[in-house]
């Protein structure tokens, strides 16, 4: 039912956030999968612009397969760690190679959670970026944004489990949008 993406390839805050979304909705049946594209093998979009014709990427390679799974699920969260106060560039591969899924209209409709985690706070070079790079896409490819979310002051890899009640409660909330 919800596919979380996650934009980093380290077992840090973005992976140990989603860890703790899954642990949550495993509680309530709701399924979720984790998907790293960074662990994956995925090449560079080169821009052909054959998947605007056919809605299909000249690449064999992991997209293939997650673009099956997004195909028929309802909900999709993107976790980006923020990198130069942008989202991280392996979701920004991933976020090029879903086009032809974009252009076949395949994500219109679908849920969408961004999230964003940096090391500063709420200031310049913060989250607010990141989450708009995000949900700019997201608005783009006609999904709805249900949630957003920015976790700040997360600079070592587990600094955002000492947000015990942050992420609980972003938890609930997730849970309440998610029928
Ligand atoms: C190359 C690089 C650039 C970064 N740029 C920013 C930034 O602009 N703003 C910020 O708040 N944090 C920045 N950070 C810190 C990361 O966002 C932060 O450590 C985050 O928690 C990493 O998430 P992860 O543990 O999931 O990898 C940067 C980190 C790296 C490696």
């Amino acid at each position: 039912m919800m596919i979380i993406v996650i934009g980093s390839r380290r077992e840090g805050n973005s992976w140990n956030l989603a860890q703790k979304i899954k642990e949550g909705l495993d509680k309530e049946r709701i399924s979720c999968s984790i998907i790293t594209p960074g662990n994956q093998r995925i090449h560079l979009c080169t821009g052909c612009m054959d998947c605007d014709k056919n809605g299909v990427c000249d690449f064999t390679d992991d997209m293939k397969s997650n673009i099956d799974k997004i195909k028929n699920d309802d909900y999709l969260m993107f976790i980006t760690p923020v990198r130069w106060n942008l989202l991280s560039g392996d979701l920004k591969i991933f976020i090029d190679r879903l086009n032809p899924l974009y252009s076949s209209k395949g994500l219109k409709g679908k849920k969408f959670i961004a999230v964003a985690i940096g090391a500063k706070g709420k200031e310049k070079y913060g989250t607010e970026s990141a989450i708009n790079s995000l949900t700019s896409f997201a608005e783009n490819a006609g999904m709805e944004i249900i949630l957003d979310k920015e976790f700040n002051h997360c600079l070592d890899g587990t600094d955002i489990l000492c947000k015990e009640e942050e992420i609980n409660n972003f938890i609930e909330s997730i849970k309440s949008k998610v029928a």
